[in-house]
């Protein structure tokens, strides 16, 4: 059940998995006619932005904001995006980052559509298959485009809610650092951004960490559940106090809670008490003192386990080792460090193929100094274990998974949305130097 609320594309592909067929092209494109749902238009367009601080950034946006609107939509709604070009000449496009659609509206440029240059549009059509908290952002020069401002916040609602019965507060936040010299923002504020919510609220905080760091968020003053990662939901998540999130580069958590009767601080740095967003019952703006050390929530061991569609003793289809490391280099004529799988930059990375249907296994070793995580396009992987030991927890699926130096981690997917994907690093910056494989389906 929770397998088909947070993945409901395995599920609904699992019956015709054995059958090798021709790929047709209207699995590759979202619905081309019907009215949509929802339309937006996003417009890629240079500004100016004021951070609150005072700060003036010259930054790339959709629609002259930092970040980009956010996007809302329900579960099974057709979503039309128009994306006009405004200023912006090396071309921009959208990846709709964790959402599964069909291969064509990806939105990676040189694989799935050209960037888009100044005065052209592209319009992306999808059904939204998944619930959950995504974002999106420009993947063209990605590792450029995305420091500059070009993304923003993509929430799909599960199709029905049943009407809550006490005050709900929804707020989704982007963690990011916008162009170079500057703070992190939490919503494009490098402040502290304040909010006064009745006691007994029912409170989901969807983190989202639009960075190229993994980001390491303190949250003081009520306990809470991980109610979701990766837009996934865990199953039976329990509530927890004084643990710190860290949520990889490209990662998501949501974070549910009952509004108590004193303030809860959300931190996205231990050292800075200055920023963050403060959540208080009586609009009080005095921030709490921060701890010091919080033990690091553990994602491997949380929630309850269930029936999982594959494990360490499935007989996969496919089996990828793939190891990460650093090596000096030359790169666009300057030696840098060059960031490798099995030794290799790309394009001389692996090639990972598949057939539709076919059971994948990707084994990560990190064997550099540096985090790794690693987010794959159009579908989501299975977490089986980590250092050799299985998960326990609620199955936990993600698309962006942080892989800290030193870690191995084993994870699957089922081969279900046929095309050309990306499987890179989401530090872009290493993305850009090495760090970036396909998967190809055969
Ligand atoms: Cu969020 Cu290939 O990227
Ligand atoms: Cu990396």
């Amino acid at each position: 059940k929770a397998m088909q609320a947070s993945s409901g594309g395995h599920a609904q592909h699992a019956a015709a998995v054995t059958v090798t067929r021709p790929v047709s092209v209207t699995e590759l494109t979202g619905p081309q006619t019907g009215a949509p749902d929802r339309r937006f238009t996003l417009t890629a367009q240079k500004a100016k932005i004021l951070l609150p601080s005072g700060k003036v950034v010259e930054a790339w946006t959709y629609n002259g904001r930092y970040p980009g609107p956010e996007l809302r939509a329900k579960q099974g709604e057709l979503i039309e995006v128009v994306l006009e070009n405004k200023d912006i000449s090396e071309g921009v496009t959208i990846h709709w980052h964790g959402l599964n659609v069909p291969n064509a509206e990806d939105g990676v440029a040189g694989a799935t559509q050209d960037a888009v240059l100044p005065g052209e549009k592209h319009v992306y059509r999808f059904v939204a298959e998944q619930s959950g908290t995504f974002w999106y952002h420009s993947h063209q020069q990605s590792s450029v485009q995305v420091k500059k401002g070009l993304l923003g916040a993509l929430v799909i609602e599960p199709a029905a809610q049943t009407k809550p019965s006490s005050p709900v507060l929804d707020l989704t936040l982007v963690h990011h650092k916008l162009g170079s010299g500057g703070g992190i923002t939490l919503n494009g504020d490098d402040g502290l951004l304040k909010q006064k919510v009745l006691p007994g609220t029912s409170v989901r905080l969807r983190l989202i960490n639009a960075d190229s760091f993994p980001a390491k968020v303190q949250l003081q003053g009520a306990s809470f559940q991980v109610a979701a990662i990766d837009g996934n939901e865990i199953h039976e998540p329990n509530l927890i106090a004084n643990q710190a999130l860290l949520l990889a580069a490209g990662g998501r958590y949501d974070v549910t809670l009952t509004m108590p009767n004193a303030s809860v601080f959300l931190a996205p740095s231990k050292t800075d008490s200055r920023h963050g967003l403060l959540l208080s019952p009586d609009g009080t703006t005095e921030v709490p003192d921060l701890h010091p050390d919080l033990p690091t929530f553990d994602p491997a061991s949380y929630g309850s386990p269930q029936p999982l569609p594959f494990d360490l003793d499935t007989r996969f289809d496919r089996d990828y080792r793939l190891v990460f490391d650093v090596q000096f280099g030359f790169y666009d004529g300057k030696l840098d460090g060059l960031w490798t799988i099995n030794g290799k930059v790309f394009p001389h990375t692996p090639m990972l193929m598949a057939k539709e249907g076919d059971l994948v296994k990707m084994t990560f070793i990190n064997r550099s100094y540096m985090d790794h995580p690693m987010h794959l396009h159009g579908h989501h992987m299975l977490v089986l274990s980590r250092n050799g030991a299985p998960t326990t927890g609620s199955p936990w699926w993600t698309d962006t998974l942080n892989v800290a130096p030193g870690e191995t981690y084993e994870v699957a997917f089922r081969a279900d949305n046929p095309g050309l994907w990306m499987d890179h690093c989401h530090n872009l910056t290493h993305a850009a130097m090495g760090m970036t494989m396909h998967l190809l389906y055969e």
